[in-house]
């Protein structure tokens, strides 16, 4: 086994310096070596279970452009919706029936007073009619901070807003030039500030992205003091501007995978005591891609409970699964690949970051 991985097994802390090199352990042995490690530095932190966040992909309507997602405003290709007030609350009374600890609520980025005065009401109305009792985590993009106020105010408290790279010049190809990465940032200053458990996360794989690019996204993490990571492999949209970088995409898809979940490993090892989601895009790419992300150091699971009639038109990258099957089939799957690999589920409990409870001392 490499040196560096050895003397981490043996409980060497990892420090800022062995993320670049930990990151480049592509030999299948080392890379299982390296997986073991953050996966008993996860049962030291966190413990094996996981927690079940329910997604509600609510909305495809997006105000931005961004030039590697297949819901971004110039694709006239997608059918635009936007499930009802009724349509939402069904989806969250189901995941409160089901003892799922909260729900996501995401959607493309919106702007305007009459969706923030929609988010709100649908934050108060979830919160009384689940007694309180289901958690509400919101991704809806870059707000003004006085929307994302009123959203803490009426029951949101926990926002995920990926920052899809630490690295400014990196984040200024992937996006046209009103998108400012700087604005990203102040957001999740903002969200703090507020008292959100904030999480955030990257793209692995991006063109033109390094390791040392990611290595830096990793220390960005710990700088921010960041409670919940949300990250996955990019993956293709033919539809948009940045397919053209990466024509051999399906040569690469294994080597994605691989770097994914290297990434949620040296995560899991640095970071110890944050929540890391093992993202749907990872089963893009595997089957197996969420239970290879709960070994590698992950602990929250995102079912999809949207309507199996909108599931197709929220496609952000290709392959994207489960678009035929509905929100029980999804717990089924899911509980099933959980304990596949001898876990368990966390019903019934908001599963915080153990991060965001000693952050606060809550
Ligand atoms: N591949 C992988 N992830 C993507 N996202 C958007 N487009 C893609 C893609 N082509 C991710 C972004 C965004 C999140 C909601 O989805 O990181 O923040
Ligand atoms: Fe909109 Fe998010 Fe897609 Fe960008 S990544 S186009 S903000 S949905
Ligand atoms: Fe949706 Fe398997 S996760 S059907």
């Amino acid at each position: 086994m490499n040196t560096l991985l050895q003397s981490i097994a043996a409980g060497r802390a990892v420090a800022r310096e062995d993320l670049g090199p930990l990151l480049a352990l592509f030999e299948p042995g080392d890379q299982e070596a390296l997986f073991k490690a953050a996966y008993a530095m996860k049962l030291k932190q966190v413990g094996p279970k996981v927690y079940f966040r329910g997604i509600i992909e609510y909305s495809n309507i997006c105000e931005k452009n961004c030039y590697y997602c297949g819901i971004r405003r110039d694709n006239r290709k997608v059918r635009r919706f936007q499930m009802t007030r009724e349509e939402i609350l069904g989806a969250a009374k189901w995941a409160h029936a089901s003892r799922y600890g909260s729900i996501v609520l995401q959607g493309g980025e919106r702007q305007d007073k009459k969706h923030a005065e929609f988010i709100e009401d649908i934050l108060r109305v979830v919160k009384r009619e689940t007694n309180g009792e289901l958690g509400i985590t919101l991704s809806l993009g870059e707000q003004p901070r006085d929307t994302f106020e009123r959203w803490f105010a009426a029951g949101g408290h926990r926002y995920l807003l990926r920052i899809e790279t630490s690295n400014p010049r990196l984040y200024a190809k992937l996006h046209p030039a009103d998108h400012s990465h700087a604005a990203r940032l102040q957001c999740l200053d903002d969200l703090k500030a507020i008292g959100y458990q904030v999480g955030t996360g990257v793209m692995i794989g991006l063109p033109d992205q390094t390791l040392d690019d990611l290595a830096s996204d990793i220390e960005f993490f710990r700088e921010r003091d960041i409670d919940m990571i949300g990250m996955g492999p990019y993956i293709v949209h033919s539809e948009t501007p940045l397919a053209a970088e990466m024509p051999d995409f399906a040569e690469k898809a294994r080597g994605q995978l691989d770097l994914a979940l290297r990434m949620i490993a040296v995560t899991r090892l640095y970071l110890r005591d944050v929540n890391i989601a093992s993202t749907t895009a990872l089963q893009a790419l595997d089957a197996q891609g969420r239970e290879m992300g709960l070994q590698a150091g992950a602990n929250i699971i995102m079912p999809n409970i949207t309507d199996t009639k909108y599931r197709d038109a929220y496609q952000l990258y290709e392959n994207k699964p489960c678009l035929d099957e509905n929100a029980a089939l999804c717990r089924n799957c899911l509980q099933r690949r959980v304990e596949s690999v001898g876990e368990t589920i966390g019903f019934g409990e908001w599963g915080d970051s153990p991060h965001f409870q000693k952050r606060t001392g809550s």
